[in-house]
């Protein structure tokens, strides 16, 4: 995730906002700390091009987000970690083969701890798990901003014959592939940013990813769908989900669940 941040004066900030606030829209954060007399603007950026035009244009600095900035493992791992009826997830090869042979009819899925985000470990990637399981049996699965790849191969490994997914993030798409073959699953993965996302007719789509990029590509994930079929975003916190719901025109709300301060919905389109 890659993020142009620029600090202004709060009155240089107000003119900014004032003349580019609508060219970024949901993109755009402005922060102002009690104890700064000094405003943060950050804009989440479209690739590595649009933030190099970000800040040959405007000045100020591109950062890398990387999950370790700005998702905090909350909960320590417990292995290993089950989801509903269907699915266990494990952190090595030797423990997969273990609770492969105790639980034949339960998925296995195991992903080592790696650069990438999205070992399990995380409230919202569960969330996506268990939805995937409520949404089981599905033909086809977009995993969007697949991190290690987890979702993407748990679908796979529920026996959806049709998988793809996507990450901006080069280290996650190679980690995503790694962790596929270590799986025993093929699926095409490929390094691409949400903005150029096409539509398609996948029966569900998971996006984990934060609910500014949910928002401002709500139209095109909805298009990724076929009619009918089920969106899971998470990645959001209590005080955004209007907004996304919202953002999801010609969707329904049709799940819900939290946990540590995390939500997840399931859209539905209509
Ligand atoms: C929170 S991680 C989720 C990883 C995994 N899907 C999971 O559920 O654990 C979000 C991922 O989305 C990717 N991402 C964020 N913004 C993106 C964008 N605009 N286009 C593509 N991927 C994006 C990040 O690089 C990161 O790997």
């Amino acid at each position: 995730m890659l993020v142009w941040r620029k600090w202004f004066t709060p009155l240089a900030a107000d003119v900014w906002v004032a003349a580019w606030g609508r060219r970024f829209g949901q993109r755009m954060i402005v922060t102002q700390e009690v104890h700064r007399s000094t405003v943060r603007v950050d804009v989440y950026a479209r690739g590595e091009s649009g933030a190099a035009r970000l800040k040959s244009r405007f000045g100020g600095r591109v950062l890398r987000l990387t999950p370790a900035v700005w998702w905090r493992p909350q909960v320590p791992r417990a292995m290993p970690l089950r989801i509903g009826r269907r699915l266990l997830v494990v952190a090595t090869e030797k423990k997969a083969a273990e609770w492969r042979r105790r639980y034949p009819q339960r998925a296995v899925v195991s992903i080592p701890a790696g650069p990438a985000f999205g070992t399990g470990q995380h409230a919202s990637t569960r969330m996506c798990l268990r939805a995937l399981c409520d949404a089981w049996p599905f033909g086809s699965l977009l995993d969007a901003g697949c991190g290690a790849g987890i979702l993407a191969i748990a679908g796979a490994k529920l026996g959806a014959r049709r998988v793809q997914a996507f990450d901006c993030d080069p280290a996650a798409v190679r980690e995503t592939r790694v962790n596929a073959r270590r799986n025993g699953v093929r699926f095409l993965v490929r390094r691409m940013d949400l903005a150029s996302l096409e539509a398609n007719r996948f029966d569900v789509l998971a996006a984990n990813i934060l609910s500014g990029p949910l928002v401002a590509h709500a139209g095109r994930l909805r298009r990724s769908v076929r009619r009918g079929g089920r969106m899971i975003l998470s990645g959001i916190r209590p005080n955004q989900e209007a907004e996304i719901v919202r953002a999801f025109v010609g969707c329904r709300l049709v799940g819900r669940r939290s946990s540590d301060g995390w939500v997840c919905l399931v859209m539905k389109r209509l």
